[in-house]
């Protein structure tokens, strides 16, 4: 289904699939527009349902799931992610809310690597502490692109199949990535993220989802009340630009040990070096398994919801960032502004400045071989 000729037939909600119910409710997607880019671009704004009633909506814009309602305790359903209402919103100002990131997702020291002998010179797009670096993909990432869209229904579960062609040279990479998303709501009340990618020449690649979580509900405050819990032993330090050092460490005696349940705010304002880089956590955690199956990498609940949030990966790493950067300048979906630590995320990834690592492990995609990996955030309550 080609998606232009669809919005342009399409501008109130409609519904364009319904799936089988045996017993259970049908899911459903409808879309509808979700305005111009700057060039003319139309984009969608898919709202998948699953038999439980749990709802994301999810633009081609970037990929970005713009809301994701699930249920507290007691049922009531709560948008448990922070975003804006309109694409223009996400064209003028955005920390990434929602967003697909690549092609390297987090930070490449001073935009530069070298591959095959040849020094490639990436956008250089931040500057923590005044030190330069690439970050999330560079001045006009996946966040940024218009995606192909095509919406399906399989086993009465809804889901979005993204497609993007990222061609050799966009923002300094080399090589055609060509890219697959696939979003899935299950009936698990899971959104699970399949990302698939081919290239013919040797390129870097680091996709992950920037959702910025909070359980209460976007535009509830702060997130510090989260009680989280990591399958992560070690994470990797930084220095003040926030590009780590190489070292891997234990997290042991450390406010980043999540190996047993804290507090997001518990240990935020110890006096540690690691927290004052990151104004905050900005790290990434080194996961257990390392062994590429998908595995638990964490647990977030918030406990006046009960809402907890499992996120599983196949991935090596995690970022968590708590929304350190966030100022009040954001105003949200319903029209509150997103303050300090109001969201966190939980970017699954390989780790931050992975072609300039050699300890690390490897980013490097090779024509012939498939970049395959899948995330899944799975809600519920106790
Ligand atoms: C990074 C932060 C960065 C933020 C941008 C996060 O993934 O870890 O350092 O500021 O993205 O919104």
């Amino acid at each position: 289904m080609n998606i232009n000729s669809l919005i342009s037939h399409v501008t109130l909600a409609s519904v364009i699939f319904a799936g089988a119910a045996f017993g259970a409710s049908k899911a459903t997607i409808t879309m509808q527009s979700f305005g111009k880019t700057k060039d003319g671009a139309d984009t969608a704004l898919y709202t998948l349902t699953n038999a439980n009633g749990v709802k994301a909506d999810i633009t081609n814009y970037g990929g970005i799931v713009v809301r994701l309602f699930v249920p507290d305790r007691e049922g009531n359903m709560d948008d448990v992610v922070l975003g804006y209402n309109t694409v223009a919103e996400y064209i003028l100002d955005t920390p990434y809310f929602g967003a697909l990131i690549g092609r390297i997702g987090n930070r490449v020291a001073d935009g530069k690597f070298k591959l095959n002998g040849q020094t490639y010179n990436l956008v250089t797009n931040n500057s923590p502490a005044g030190i330069p670096c690439h970050l999330h993909g560079g001045t006009l990432g996946y966040d940024k692109v218009v995606w192909d869209a095509e919406p399906f229904i399989e086993n009465n579960t809804p889901g979005l199949k993204l497609h993007y062609f990222s061609v050799d040279g966009e923002e300094g990479y080399p090589g055609n990535l060509d890219i697959t998303v696939e979003y899935r709501l299950t009936n698990d009340n899971s959104l699970k993220i399949d990302y698939l990618a081919t290239t013919d020449k040797a390129t870097p690649v680091n996709l992950t989802n920037h959702s910025y979580f909070n359980l209460k509900g976007e535009g509830q405050g702060d997130i510090l009340d989260h009680v989280l819990m990591f399958n992560a032993a070690n994470y990797t330090p930084v220095n003040a630009g926030l590009i780590p050092t190489g070292k891997i460490s234990s997290v042991k005696g450390t406010p980043f040990d999540f190996t047993s349940p804290h507090a997001i705010g518990e240990r935020i304002n110890d006096d540690n070096e690691q927290m004052g880089f990151g104004g905050g956590y900005d790290h990434n955690w080194v996961l257990d398994n390392q062994d590429g199956d998908l595995a638990l990498a964490g647990t977030v609940f918030e406990p006046t919801s009960g809402r907890f949030m499992e996120v599983w990966t196949e991935e090596p790493g995690m970022q968590f960032y708590c929304g350190n950067f966030l100022n009040g300048s954001h105003i949200g979906k319903s029209g509150k502004s997103y303050h300090f630590r109001n969201g966190f995320c939980l970017e699954t990834q390989h780790y931050p400045d992975s072609p300039n690592q050699k300890s690390f492990p490897s980013i490097i995609l090779k024509p012939g071989e498939e970049y395959k990996t899948t995330t899944i955030y799975r809600f519920g309550t106790r």
